[in-house]
């Protein structure tokens, strides 16, 4: 079988390989995906003696995404505009590096939660790495206006300008800034980890809003608690991972699997 595996610090607790291990059985792949524990200061030559081993593809996460990024040999459009891989492909000399996590948001979003962005309202929290990382995806989808707000003002300034021409308008501020009903609300902070959520109006939450969370877990977050008070319909990044699998799982295989009965699977068993 070919060889895969998700490759972080720590890894323990990843649910791709049973993720992919799904999907592989779904479509008949002959494919093996396992965890790959790297050193903090080993990703390199972690990823060199896998692919030395036969290994097919990989993908990479906390905190290794920039330098999977740094290591790839070529790159897809969007793992460019990223600044991070979560995908690699290996064949002969190539490291492709891709990033599949702003299709997966979207995807999620768009399909699974049936909500458009064309011509709608987006206001996107945080400024990080994971922000960034979306960015591309959600302005493909052509929202009318995409506001980023952050805790700190010039890291949102900063993505606002680097993305605004010729993708459409970008606007940046702080937490407190926003004015008006949002259509779609994305937590991309790491403020849940915490406990803790963005100081946001309520007003900017409505029952027309999505509020998105990309972390996920058996608990509502304190972002999604404030949203539903305030009206919203929510959801938490579950079907994103999920997503973001499926899409990596077709730039290796060149076929996309059904995402519902993986995600139902794992929603069961959080
Ligand atoms: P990630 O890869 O998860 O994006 P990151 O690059 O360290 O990680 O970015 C974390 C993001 O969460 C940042 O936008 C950070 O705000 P700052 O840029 O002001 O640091 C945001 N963040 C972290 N903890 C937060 C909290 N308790 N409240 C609000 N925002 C928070």
């Amino acid at each position: 079988p070919d060889r895969y595996a998700v490759i972080g610090n720590p890894i323990a607790h990843s649910k791709s390989p049973e993720i992919h291990a799904r999907f592989a059985q779904q479509t008949g792949q002959n494919l093996v995906y396992e965890r790959l524990l790297a050193p903090l200061d080993g990703f390199e030559r972690t990823v060199r003696d896998f692919i030395a081993a036969g290994a097919r593809g990989a993908n990479v996460t906390v905190p290794f995404k920039l330098e999977a990024h740094a290591l790839a040999t070529e790159l897809s459009v969007r793992a460019q505009a990223a600044g991070a891989v979560n995908t690699l492909r290996f064949s002969d000399d190539v490291i492709f590096g891709d990033n599949t996590d702003g299709v997966g948001l979207v995807t999620d979003i768009v399909r699974n939660a049936g909500v458009a962005l064309h011509g709608k309202r987006v206001l996107l929290l945080g400024a990080g790495g994971a922000a960034r990382g979306v960015m591309l995806p959600l302005l493909d989808e052509k929202p009318a206006e995409l506001v980023i707000a952050n805790r700190t003002v010039a890291k949102a300034a900063e993505l606002a300008r680097e993305f605004s021409p010729p993708h459409g308008r970008v606007h940046a501020c702080g937490f407190g800034e926003p004015e008006g009903r949002f259509d779609v609300i994305i937590n991309a902070t790491s403020s849940a980890i915490a406990g803790d959520m963005p100081p946001l109006a309520p007003e900017l939450f409505g029952p027309g809003t999505l509020a998105y969370e990309m972390m996920y877990g058996r608990e509502a977050t304190p972002f999604m608690r404030f949203a539903a008070q305030a009206g919203a319909a929510t959801r938490d990044g579950l079907g994103m991972l999920v997503e973001q699998a499926a899409e990596a799982f077709l730039v290796w295989r060149g076929v996309r699997p059904d995402t519902a009965p993986v995600y139902a699977a794992l929603r069961a068993s959080l």
